[in-house]
C-alpha cells in the first residue's frame, strides 16, 4: 500500500497549483463580481495541456493516470472551484465518454479537438422532470432515415454556451425505460440546437449553466454515441468518473477554507491572548477550543482525501467504483460545507467579509452536495451496493 504521488502524479500536482496561484487566483475577483465565463484561463488550461490530462496522447491528451488529474481539479478547485468544474465536466463526463464508447471516427474528430482544449466538451443529461430520476428524461429522438430527430429540453448544464459539444441523451425507446436511452454528440452550431439565458446562481460565479432546447435537431446517423439504448449505461458510467472529479473539487474548497481559517487564526492569536493575566487566561481558554475545532476540520478533510483518491485509484485500474465515488462524492462536499461554514464561524465578523474567500468558498461548496447527483441519491447508490455485497 502506497499513500503518496508518484513523482509524475506530483509534478501534475505542483504544475497545477503554480497555475493556480500565479494565474487563477489573480482572476478570481473578476469571476466574482462579473459573473463572466474564464475564457482565458480555458485557454491557458488547454495551452499548459491540463484539457487532457488521462486522455490517450494518441487522441490528444496528456497520457497521465486518473490520479493526476484528479490532483490537478484539487489544486485548481482551491483556487477557484468555477474554474475545477469547468475542468472536471469537459474531461470525465464531456470528454473521456467519446473515449470510452466512440468510434474510432469519433475519436478521431471530437476527441483530439476536445483533449488538446480547442473545444470545450459538456454533458446534457438533466431535465427539468429528471434530475435525481435520470430515466426518466423526456427528450426524445426519433430515427428517420440515416438520422435522428430530436426534440426536448435540458436544464442546468455546466459549460452551456461556452461548450463546443454537447454529449446528450435522449430516449429512442419509451418502452424500455433506462435500456430505451441513446446518446448523441450535438456540435454547439447544430441547427435546432437553442442555447437559453445564463442562470444567476449563489456560487461558481463565472461558471455557465444554462438551458439548452433541442427543436426539431436533425441530426446525422453518425452523432450517435455507442448503440442505442447504451445511453442510460454510458451517462451513469461517466458519472462514475465524474463524480470523482466532483469530490476533488469539494476537497480543493475545503482545503482552502481550512488554510484561510488556520492563517488568520494563527496571526491574530498573539493580538487575542492580550497582555494581562486575566483576560489572557480567558482567550487562552477560546484558543484551545478553537484550535480543537480546527483540528477535528482537518482530520475531516484528510478522510475526505483518502477517500477521494481511492476512488481515483479504482477507476484508474479500471475496476469498478460507482460506490467509492458516491462515498467520496457525499463525504467530500459535506465536508467541503461543514469546513467552510464552521471556519467563517470561528472567524465572526471577519469570516463574513469578502475580504477574505470563505463566504465564496461557503457558496461553492454547497452545489457540490447538489450536481452529479445529489447527496441524498449517493446515499441510495450506496446503501444499494452495500445490500448486494
Ligand atoms: N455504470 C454503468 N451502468 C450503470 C451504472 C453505472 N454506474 N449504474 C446503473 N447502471 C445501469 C444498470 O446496470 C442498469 O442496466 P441494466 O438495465 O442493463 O440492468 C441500468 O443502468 C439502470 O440502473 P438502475 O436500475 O440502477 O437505474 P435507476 O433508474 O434506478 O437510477 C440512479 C439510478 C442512481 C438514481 C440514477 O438515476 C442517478 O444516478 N441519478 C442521479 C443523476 C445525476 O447524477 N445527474 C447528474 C447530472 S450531470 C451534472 O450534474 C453535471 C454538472 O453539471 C456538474
Amino acid at each position: 500500500m502506497e499513500l503518496r504521488f508518484t513523482k509524475e502524479q506530483e509534478q501534475w500536482r505542483i504544475r497545477a497549483q503554480r497555475f493556480a496561484e500565479t494565474e487563477v487566483d489573480p482572476a478570481v475577483s473578476r469571476m466574482e463580481c462579473a459573473d463572466e465565463f474564464p475564457a482565458v484561463i480555458v485557454g491557458r488550461l488547454a495551452e499548459l495541456g491540463l484539457m487532457g490530462i488521462p486522455i490517450p496522447a494518441c487522441w490528444g491528451g496528456a497520457g497521465a493516470d486518473f490520479i493526476s488529474y484528479v490532483a490537478v481539479i484539487e489544486e485548481l478547485a482551491k483556487a477557484s472551484a468555477t474554474v475545477g468544474v469547468i475542468l472536471s465536466v469537459h474531461t470525465s463526463v464531456g470528454t473521456m465518454p467519446l473515449i470510452h464508447f466512440g468510434n474510432e471516427v469519433q475519436k478521431a474528430r471530437y476527441a483530439a479537438n476536445l483533449a488538446s482544449g480547442r473545444w470545450l466538451g459538456a454533458f446534457a443529461l438533466t431535465e427539468p422532470h429528471a434530475g435525481s430520476d435520470a430515466a426518466a428524461i423526456r427528450t426524445t429522438a426519433h430515427k428517420h432515415q440515416d438520422h435522428y430527430i430530436l426534440n426536448g429540453t435540458k436544464v442546468f448544464i455546466t459549460n452551456g454556451g461556452a461548450a463546443d459539444t454537447y454529449l446528450t441523451f435522449a430516449v429512442t425507446d419509451p418502452d424500455r425505460g433506462a435500456r430505451g436511452i441513446t446518446a448523441f454528440l450535438v456540435e454547439k452550431d447544430t441547427p435546432g440546437l437553442h442555447v437559453g439565458p445564463l442562470e444567476k446562481k449563489m456560487g461558481l460565479h463565472g461558471s455557465n449553466t444554462r438551458q439548452l432546447i433541442y427543436e426539431d435537431m436533425h441530426l446525422p446517423a453518425a452523432q450517435r454515441i455507442g448503440e442505442e439504448g447504451q445511453g442510460f449505461a454510458i451517462a451513469m458510467g461517466s458519472l462514475d468518473g465524474g463524480r470523482i472529479g466532483i469530490a476533488a473539487q469539494a476537497l480543493g474548497i475545503a482545503r482552502a477554507a481550512l488554510e484561510t481559517a488556520f492563517r488568520v487564526l494563527g496571526l491574530n492569536a498573539p493580538a487575542r491572548t492580550g497582555r494581562t493575566a486575566g483576560p489572557a487566561r480567558k482567550a487562552l481558554g477560546v484558543l484551545a477550543s478553537e484550535s480543537d475545532r480546527l483540528a477535528e476540520l482537518a482530520a475531516r478533510t484528510e478522510a475526505a482525501r483518502l477517500l477521494v483518491y481511492r476512488a481515483a485509484w479504482l477507476r484508474q485500474e479500471g475496476r469498478p467504483c460507482t460506490k467509492e465515488a458516491s462515498m467520496a462524492k457525499l463525504f467530500a462536499s459535506d465536508t467541503a460545507v461543514a469546513v467552510a461554514s464552521e471556519a467563517i464561524s470561528l472567524l465572526g465578523p471577519e469570516g463574513v467579509g469578502n475580504e477574505l474567500p470563505l463566504e465564496r468558498l461557503f457558496r461553492d461548496a454547497k452545489v457540490t452536495q447538489i450536481y452529479e447527483g445529489t447527496n441524498e441519491i449517493h446515499r441510495v447508490v450506496i446503501g444499494n451496493a452495500r445490500l448486494k455485497e
